[in-house]
């Protein structure tokens, strides 16, 4: 059975001729198809930004005089608004390593890593259905936030202020 489509490959490379242009794959890999158009603000204010308020406002305590509220998602719809969320978080971590955004090719691809982390957790959390569990992960979310921010958003901005080190 191998052997067999073995050779029906071969066969189908000497029909088509186009498997043998080993310099198109060389070149397809150094340029890769994608276009970064945002840039890293707007990708914060786009993306990233709008759909944490998503998961943060989902879950919590509001405490008044009256006393304390909790809050957590009521309905399905309510759920499935944070699971998007969610995915549009993780997807957007891998977005930000791309070539054109990626600021460095090592400690920022492990922040953005964590993004992609911390937005699929909250993300197994959602699809659970279990509010405790999504107010934890959020808290994992606002640290992969700010591990991000004091290497790189607040060095360059605010030197004097911020600085983690
Ligand atoms: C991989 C790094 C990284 C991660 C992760 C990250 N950010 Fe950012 N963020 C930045 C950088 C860099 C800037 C500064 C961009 C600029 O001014 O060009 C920024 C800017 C911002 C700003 C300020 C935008 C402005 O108008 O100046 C906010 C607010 C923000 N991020 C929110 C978030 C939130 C919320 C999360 C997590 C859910 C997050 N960021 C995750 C790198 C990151």
């Amino acid at each position: 059975m191998k052997i067999y489509s073995a050779l029906l490959a071969a066969a189908s490379c000497l029909l088509l001729t186009g498997c043998n242009k080993p310099q198109a794959a060389a070149t397809a890999a150094a340029a890769p198809p994608y276009k970064p158009v945002a840039t890293l603000e707007e990708v914060m204010h786009g993306m990233v930004i709008p759909n944490a308020e998503v998961v943060w406002d989902a879950v919590g305590y509001v405490s008044t005089v009256k006393g304390s509220t909790e809050i957590k998602p009521a309905s399905e719809d309510d759920w499935i608004k944070i699971e998007a969320s969610a995915i549009t978080l993780t997807e957007a971590g891998n977005l930000l390593m791309m070539s054109g955004r990626a600021k460095d090719n090592a400690k920022w691809m492990e922040r953005c890593r964590a993004l992609v982390d911390a937005g699929s957790s909250v993300l197994k959390a959602a699809k659970a259905r279990n509010p405790e569990e999504l107010f934890t992960r959020g808290g994992d979310l606002f640290d992969a936030c700010q591990e991000c921010h004091f290497q790189y958003r607040f060095t360059t901005k605010d030197p004097g202020t911020f600085r983690s080190h």
